[in-house]
């Protein structure tokens, strides 16, 4: 019996007894295939972020109402804007871009209710009491308001220095370390069913700003204070997009949180020229790829989608041209570029799902992330059946001639093509229903067919 499926899901999971041998190639897209259509194929979202006053462009809010399946407000949700006065809520402008996003048929991410910019003079010079329960109220009714209305908020917003302390804003110094995870866990009862993000810059690769984040959602999962993402804004430079990115990715996906791309833009000198916007595409492309790379990482947005609506030659005088389309809302190489990492190119292209004809207590899934020449980067994604599983082996035979060169979150054996993986100290036990990912990094040939694994349960 075979199944086939282009992405690992739930429904791997609920598998049993089948063995499934399954190679899916995403059929080539056309460059007229919006980025939210390529995007949703592969499981992800792309948004941008939209003003009020955006959707008086009708040119530009149909480019957005076509490319993106998320709009993110970019100044509306704000603490200025919403609640400019103590006590006085303000939804004006907010409604104003959620009923335009709802109107092309888009949700809606929150953005953002703590922060130490855009928040009024009446709020910082409050007492540290008073703060405390200004926040608590502010986050409780501006998330009631919307509840429904945006799936996911960005709770907290950069809240580290640039070597991974805490920020020193208003907010540490008169709450202290306690007002992150205050301002989640109001967040959470304010509205148990939006999705509480984290989001921070220049923390899109591996370093001292990310670890200090890294280590704060480690902490946060420890002591139960819900969490249930990282944005990445991903404010980038042409030709310096972080190597370390989808490590970045991964290891935040690990703890496990979501991970979004929140306000993507590589900017240049300006002008452009051929050559600059051909690199930016391919940073473009990276930033994609590593997003796709990891089954974690939800959706990318953009912050504009234009040139000319965007905050980046008002901020850096001389700089500019970030994002995928131009001043003209005429697309750039970047956007046949993410076009063609969403919709062609893009890692997540081989899902082989196999279990035993005899109920083995576990089910594998194993998935091509990542494919470069004479390499591979694969998951494997091990699923409890109806009971607990408290240890667990995989296994499986290359057929190509592969061979795995080192691997994470599993203690991996080789004996020619012969593979075993077997769970590592932390991640034996999996609960009924649940699931757990190992991954490797391999040698292969031109061809790589994705193997039938094996899944033994302790
Ligand atoms: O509303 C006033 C208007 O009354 C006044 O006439 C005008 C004069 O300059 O200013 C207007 O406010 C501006 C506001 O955007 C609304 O347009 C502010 O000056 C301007 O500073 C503000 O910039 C925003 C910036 O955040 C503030 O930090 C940008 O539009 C917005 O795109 C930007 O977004 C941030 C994210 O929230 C967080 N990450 C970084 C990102 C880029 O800075």
């Amino acid at each position: 019996m075979i199944s086939t499926s282009s992405r690992i899901g739930a429904a791997v999971a609920a598998a049993v007894s089948v063995v499934a041998l399954t190679v899916v190639l995403a059929p080539p897209a056309s460059a007229a295939t919006p980025l939210r259509d390529l995007a949703a194929a592969k499981g992800r979202y792309f948004g941008n972020a939209m003003t009020a006053g955006d959707f008086n462009d009708a040119g530009y809010r149909s480019l957005s109402a076509r490319e993106a399946g998320v709009v993110t407000p970019g100044n509306e949700m704000k603490w200025d804007a919403t609640e400019p006065n103590r006590g006085t809520f303000a939804f004006a402008r907010g409604d104003q871009v959620v009923a335009g996003a709802v109107a092309a048929g888009q949700k809606v991410r929150g953005h953002t209710l703590v922060w130490h910019n855009q928040t009024p003079t009446w709020a910082s010079n409050l007492s540290a009491t008073e703060l405390r329960s200004a926040m608590v109220n502010h986050i409780t009714t501006v998330m009631g308001h919307y509840k429904g209305k945006v799936f996911a908020w960005d709770v907290v917003n950069e809240a580290f220095a640039e070597n991974g302390t805490r920020r020193q804003s208003f907010w540490q110094q008169k709450l202290g370390d306690g007002f992150i995870a205050d301002a989640f866990r109001a967040a959470r009862a304010a509205d148990p069913t939006a999705k509480l993000y984290y989001n921070d810059y220049n923390t899109d690769g591996v370093g001292a700003k990310s670890d200090g984040v890294y280590n704060m959602v480690k902490a946060f999962k420890q002591q139960g204070v819900p969490i249930d993402g990282v944005g990445l804004q991903a404010h980038l430079v042409v030709g310096q997009v972080p190597s370390t990115m989808q490590q970045n990715i991964q290891r935040l996906a690990d703890l496990g949180v979501d991970v979004a791309v929140t306000e993507l833009d590589i900017r240049m000198k300006t002008p452009s020229d051929s050559s600059k916007l051909a690199q930016q595409a391919q940073d473009y492309t990276k930033v994609v790829n590593a997003c796709l790379a990891v089954t974690r990482c939800v959706g990318i947005t953009t912050w504009g989608l234009s040139d000319n609506h965007s905050w980046i030659p008002g901020v850096f005088p001389g700089e500019g041209a970030a994002l995928p389309f131009d001043n003209n809302l005429q697309p750039k190489p970047a956007y046949n570029a993410m076009s063609a990492a969403f919709g062609t190119g893009g890692p997540t292209t081989t899902t082989t799902t196999t279990t035993d004809p005899q109920p083995t207590g576990c089910t594998a899934a194993y998935r091509v992330t990542g494919q470069w020449q004479g390499g591979f980067q694969a998951e494997v994604e091990v699923s409890a059946g109806s009971t607990p599983v408290t240890g667990w082996t995989v296994t499986w035979s290359f057929v190509n001639g592969q061979s795995v060169s080192s691997s994470w979150n599993a203690v991996v054996t080789t004996s020619g093509g012969a593979v075993s993986a077997r769970n590592a100290d932390h991640n034996g036990s999996i609960a009924a229903g649940s699931s757990t990912t190992f991954g490797f990094v391999g040698t292969s040939g031109s061809t790589n067919s994705a193997p039938s694994p094996t899944c033994r349960a302790a």
